[in-house]
């Protein structure tokens, strides 16, 4: 049986309306527009302000127009995998809501808990059910209200992140495709980025709200510093694995976590900065959600042919890199 490769056909995303600039962050806690942008390369960032709407609703919106780009019907779909670290409930997942939602009464789905890396661990999780031959169309999302978990009083963690969803159609592939992966997870700093309570082992109480244990906790350097070699370390590694050298790659897509993290990944990969892809000045971090809205911000870029290399890091930590031939 020859092997089949998984290719995106389809992407689609939601970015709320709102938009908290630099400026308006400078009323809210004591930083300013300079720092954050020198520090970290983000200008503004999106939060879902309406109360009753919530991750499964932007999912269900990026995947609604992934569905039609990709020229397919929703009950065509196989399965959904939505990687997230703001599900709406911790059961039932993301993924059944999305599933009701678009319609898609033939697929199964579940939500997949590897932070920044959702959406790449997400990717292959689906690339190798069409690889397999279990499944011909799996919907891959990327989904995450940050503004649900951050402490807008904490001037560390709130300017970072950003609400927002994104999604792919894959489907299988004549010629190029996903091509390979080489994905980590180190549970060594499971308290460097983390959310202390909510979870079994730190249930709500109104002690856990009170000492705000249900907000983002990072400690800044130690993740900047492992984010840094590891997205370098795993696109190298990715890169000699398949013989691609800095020139035969067309694009990076990184996450969008610190342009400075991003920069550092491209340096150490030989690339030329026109290849890319950087949008963390207008969106910030959205978690599982970067990697699909570049992907939807260079669609008319990418070319069939093209080596694309998609790269993230995470709290876990989780990381890894992807190699796409682009093929739409
Ligand atoms: O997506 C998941 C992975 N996450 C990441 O990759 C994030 C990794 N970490 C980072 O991106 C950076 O560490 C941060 C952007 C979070 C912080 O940047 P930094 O250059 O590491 O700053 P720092 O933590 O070393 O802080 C430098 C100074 C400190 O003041 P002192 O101690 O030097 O007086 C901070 O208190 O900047 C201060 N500071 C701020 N100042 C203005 C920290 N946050 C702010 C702020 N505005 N928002």
């Amino acid at each position: 049986m020859s092997l089949k490769r998984a290719k995106i056909t389809g992407i689609g995303r939601y970015l709320p309306e709102y938009i908290l600039t630099n400026k308006e962050l400078e009323t809210m806690v004591e930083t300013d527009d300079e720092w954050i942008r020198t520090r970290t390369g983000i200008a503004e960032r999106r939060i879902l302000k309406d109360p009753d709407k919530a991750s499964a609703f932007m999912a269900t919106e990026a995947a609604k127009e992934a569905i039609s780009d990709a020229n397919i019907n929703a009950d065509e779909i196989d399965a959904i995998i939505v990687g997230t670290v703001t599900p709406d409930y911790f059961f039932p997942a993301t993924a059944a809501l999305v599933q009701k939602r678009v319609g898609a009464v033939n697929a199964w789905g579940f939500d997949l808990s590897a932070a920044c890396s959702g959406f790449l661990f997400a990717l292959s999780s689906g690339s190798m059910m069409i690889e397999s031959g279990r499944a011909k169309k799996v919907l891959v999302i990327g989904a995450d209200k940050m503004s649900s978990i951050i402490d807008f009083k904490d001037r560390t963690t709130c300017i970072l992140f950003g609400d927002a969803a994104g999604a792919v159609v894959l489907e299988e592939a004549d010629s190029g495709g996903i091509i390979d992966f080489v994905h980590h997870t180190d549970g060594d700093e499971e308290c460097s980025l983390y959310q202390p309570a909510g979870g079994s082992l730190n249930p709500p109480t109104v002690e856990s709200v009170q000492n705000k244990l249900h907000y983002i906790r990072q400690d800044g350097k130690v993740v900047f510093k492992s984010a840094t070699r590891g997205m370098a370390d795993v696109s190298l590694e990715i890169m000699e694995r398949n013989n691609l050298t800095g020139d035969d790659i067309a694009w990076l897509v990184p996450h969008q976590a610190n342009l400075r993290i991003i920069d550092a990944t491209a340096r150490r990969m030989g690339l030329d900065p026109q290849k890319v892809m950087i949008n963390i000045e207008k969106y910030g971090n959205t978690t599982a959600a970067t990697i699909p809205l570049c992907l939807y911000d260079w669609k008319d870029r990418l070319k069939d042919g093209d080596n694309v290399i998609l790269a993230a890091f995470g709290g876990g930590f989780t990381w890894g890199a992807t190699y796409i031939k682009w093929e739409k």
